[in-house]
C-alpha cells in the first residue's frame, strides 16, 4: 500500500486556442456520412472486452484506473450534492455514450433508482446490458436485483433525439453523465447541439450534467510546441492535420492510446460548450484539469483509500517480484526525486503511489466538468 501520493507536475494549459477561426464550422453536417456513425461506432464495436488478467498486463493499466478514479469521484461528488439538497430523492440518471457499461458499478454504489444508458455502438450497448444483468445476478441478496432499473437505447446521440425514444417521454433526470465522449460530437455545430440537447433537455431544475473531455487548449498548446503536426509518447499520440487552423467545429485530430483507442476525434474548446449550455439554463459548477481535480480530492482519506482499491496509482519502487509499467528511461525520475527528499526526513522505508511520466502526460490532457440546471428554469419539452 502506497504511503505517499505523488504525481509529476502537469503542464498548465494556456487559454490560447491558437488562431481559432471564429464561427468557422465544418462543412460536414450531413446526416449520412459523419465520422461518428462510421469510424467511431465501428471502432468501439470491434474493441474486445478483455478480462481483468489481460487488463492487468496493459501498459496503461494504471492510467485507465486513474481515469476511472476521476470518474468515480466526480460521480460520487455529484450524487452527494443531489442528496444534500434532497436526502430522500430517488435519483434518475442518464449515462450518455455509456460504452460497455464501465460506470455501472458506480451507479450501483451511488444507490440510484433508475438508469438510462445510450450509445451509438450497438455491440457495446449489448455488453452493457449483459453487465447490468450480471450485476443483479451476482448479488446474494434476492431483493438486491432491482437496486436500480435500467433501459438501453442505441442511438447516434449527435443526430437523434433520445426524447423521441424514451418509454416514458415525461422522464426527468437528476443527472446526465457523458464520460470521455462529448468531443466526438464537435464534428459539426448541429451534432454538438443535438448531443447537448440530449444531455440537458430533460434534466430537472437543479439537475447536473457532468463529464470528462480532452482539453482543446492543452491539445493545441502541445501541438504548437511540437516540431510537426504530431506529438505524444509511447502511450499516446495525437495527429493534427494542420498546425494553424482550428475551426470551432470539425477540427479533426487522430488520437491513439496504447491498445485502447485509435480513433478520429474533434477538438472541443470548453468555453464554447459553456456558452452553448446556457441555452439549456446550464450554469458551470466547475471545469478542472485532471491535475487540479486530483489535487483537490486526493487528500480526502476516503478518496485516498479508493486509490488503493482501484489500483489507480503505481507503487514506486515496485516490489522485488514485480516490474514497473514503463521501461522508458526517466519515466519515474519525479518519483525518485521525491523519494530522495523524503528519505532525508525519515529512516522508514517509503513507497510512493505514482504514474509514469508518459501516462501522466496522457491523462493530463483531460478536463472534468459539472454543470447545474438553474433552479428557476422551466422543464423543457422542445429546444428552441
Ligand atoms: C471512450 S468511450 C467511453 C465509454 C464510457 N463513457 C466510459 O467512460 O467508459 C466513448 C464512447 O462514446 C460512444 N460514442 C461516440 N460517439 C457517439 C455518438 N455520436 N452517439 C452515441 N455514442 C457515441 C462510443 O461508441 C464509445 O462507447
Amino acid at each position: 500500500m502506497a504511503e505517499v501520493l505523488e504525481v509529476p507536475t502537469a503542464v498548465e494549459p494556456t487559454k490560447d486556442i491558437g488562431s481559432k477561426t471564429e464561427e468557422t464550422e465544418s462543412q460536414n453536417t450531413s446526416q449520412q456520412d459523419s465520422i461518428s456513425d462510421s469510424i467511431v461506432a465501428k471502432h468501439y464495436n470491434e474493441r474486445q472486452d478483455v478480462g481483468l488478467t489481460e487488463r492487468t498486463k496493459s501498459r496503461i493499466f494504471f492510467l485507465r484506473n486513474f481515469n476511472n478514479w476521476i470518474k468515480s469521484i466526480c460521480i460520487a461528488d455529484t450524487l452527494q450534492r443531489l442528496r444534500d439538497s434532497d436526502p430522500t430523492a430517488r435519483l434518475t440518471v442518464l449515462d450518455l455514450c455509456c460504452g460497455k457499461g464501465g460506470d455501472l458499478l458506480k451507479w450501483k454504489k451511488g444507490q440510484i433508482s433508475r438508469l438510462v444508458c445510450s450509445d451509438i455502438a450497438e455491440v457495446s450497448l449489448q455488453q452493457c446490458e449483459e453487465r447490468f444483468k450480471e450485476l443483479g445476478n451476482r448479488s446474494n441478496n434476492p431483493y438486491d436485483r432491482g437496486t436500480f432499473t435500467a433501459e438501453f437505447y442505441s442511438a447516434d446521440l449527435s443526430k437523434e433525439l433520445l426524447s423521441e425514444k424514451y418509454e416514458d417521454p415525461s422522464i426527468q433526470f437528476d443527472l446526465a453523465s457523458c464520460q470521455f465522449s462529448f468531443h466526438y460530437s464537435f464534428e459539426s455545430h448541429a451534432q454538438a447541439e443535438t448531443m447537448l440537447r440530449n444531455a440537458c433537455e430533460q434534466l430537472r431544475p437543479g439537475g447536473y450534467f457532468i463529464g470528462t473531455v480532452p482539453n482543446g487548449c492543452e491539445l493545441v498548446r502541445r501541438l504548437k510546441t511540437s516540431e510537426g503536426t504530431q506529438f505524444g509518447n509511447d502511450v499516446y499520440t495525437v495527429n493534427f492535420h494542420s498546425k494553424d487552423e482550428f475551426p470551432l467545429f470539425g477540427c479533426r485530430y487522430d488520437f491513439h492510446l496504447e491498445g485502447v483507442v485509435d480513433c478520429p476525434e474533434f477538438l472541443l474548446y470548453f468555453p464554447l460548450l459553456e456558452e452553448m449550455a446556457k441555452k439549456y439554463q446550464m450554469e458551470i459548477v466547475y471545469c478542472k484539469t485532471f491535475h487540479e481535480f486530483f489535487d483537490e480530492h486526493s487528500k480526502d482519506p476516503e478518496n485516498n483509500r479508493l486509490f488503493g482499491k482501484m489500483k489507480s496509482l503505481e507503487q514506486y519502487p515496485p516490489d522485488r517480484n514485480t516490474t514497473a509499467s514503463s521501461t522508458t528511461e526517466g519515466d519515474y525520475s519525479h518519483a525518485e526525486e521525491r523519494l530522495n527528499q523524503l528519505k532525508e526526513r525519515t529512516d522508514r522505508f517509503i513507497k510512493l503511489g505514482t504514474l509514469s511520466k508518459s501516462e501522466w502526460e496522457a491523462t493530463s490532457l483531460y478536463l472534468v466538468f459539472a454543470f447545474r440546471k438553474e433552479t428557476h428554469s422551466q422543464p423543457q419539452t422542445a429546444a428552441t
